[in-house]
């Protein structure tokens, strides 16, 4: 299984990936791509390190977000994945790339959804939420990219405590490392060896 994944900043997910392609719990998947929308993030660096073609495109580089759409989605079909797999992405999916790769976009999310998520809850803003409802478990949902936001069909999720004198950072930290960088290989995983469809929206295994 071919993916391209989609990242803007640290790549820890795209490095979770990569490992897990490497020491076997992913099988039969290769990155043909990393996308990402920010020059200086270090996803890149680790793209590189890896031997996988980084392309760079924001919609910063394009006169409106129509043009940008368009380009992104010409280059989506240029290299024809899989699975799209957005790892810490921050830039809205077009509508026309959501129809054309429908059920085969994945995205990772920082907390149990339906809790803490949709527009404007995206990296620490997410944790700083949770500290400020005061829950006790928080954790990471990988789900299907639908038309909404963080709306589409869960396919897995994570859960993580909540710990007396967590700040949004160490919170995040500790979500990373005990949710988010075991459930998105897991989940890619699924789909790879075909465990996964999705029946009226609802994911089975
Ligand atoms: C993380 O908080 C992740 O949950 C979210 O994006 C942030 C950065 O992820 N999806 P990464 O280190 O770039 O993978």
């Amino acid at each position: 299984m071919n993916i391209v994944v989609c990242v803007s900043g640290g790549g820890t997910n795209l490095q979770a990936i990569i490992d897990g392609i490497r020491n076997g719990k992913i099988s039969n998947t290769k990155i043909t791509g990393v996308i990402c929308n920010n020059a200086g993030a270090y996803a890149l660096t680790r793209a590189k390190e890896a031997g996988i073609d980084g392309i760079c495109i924001s919609p910063k580089d394009y006169s409106d977000r129509d043009e940008f759409n368009r380009a992104f989605l010409d280059k989506m079909k240029e290299l024809n994945p899989d699975l799209i797999v957005l790892a810490g992405f921050l830039v809205t999916i077009p509508r026309e790339m959501v129809e054309t790769f429908r059920n085969r976009i994945i995205n990772i999310h920082p907390s149990l959804i339906p809790s803490f998520c949709g527009v404007g809850y995206y990296g620490l803003k997410v944790h700083e939420a949770a500290l400020a409802r005061g829950v006790k478990v928080t954790g990471a949902t990988v789900h299907f990219v639908d038309e909404g936001t963080d709306t589409g069909p869960i396919i897995a999720q994570k859960a993580v405590e909540v710990l007396p004198g967590d700040t949004p950072k160490i919170l995040q930290q500790r979500v990373m490392e005990q949710a988010e960088w075991i459930i998105l290989p897991q989940a890619i995983d699924m789909i790879a060896s075909g465990q996964i469809t999705v029946t009226d929206g609802i994911v089975q295994k």
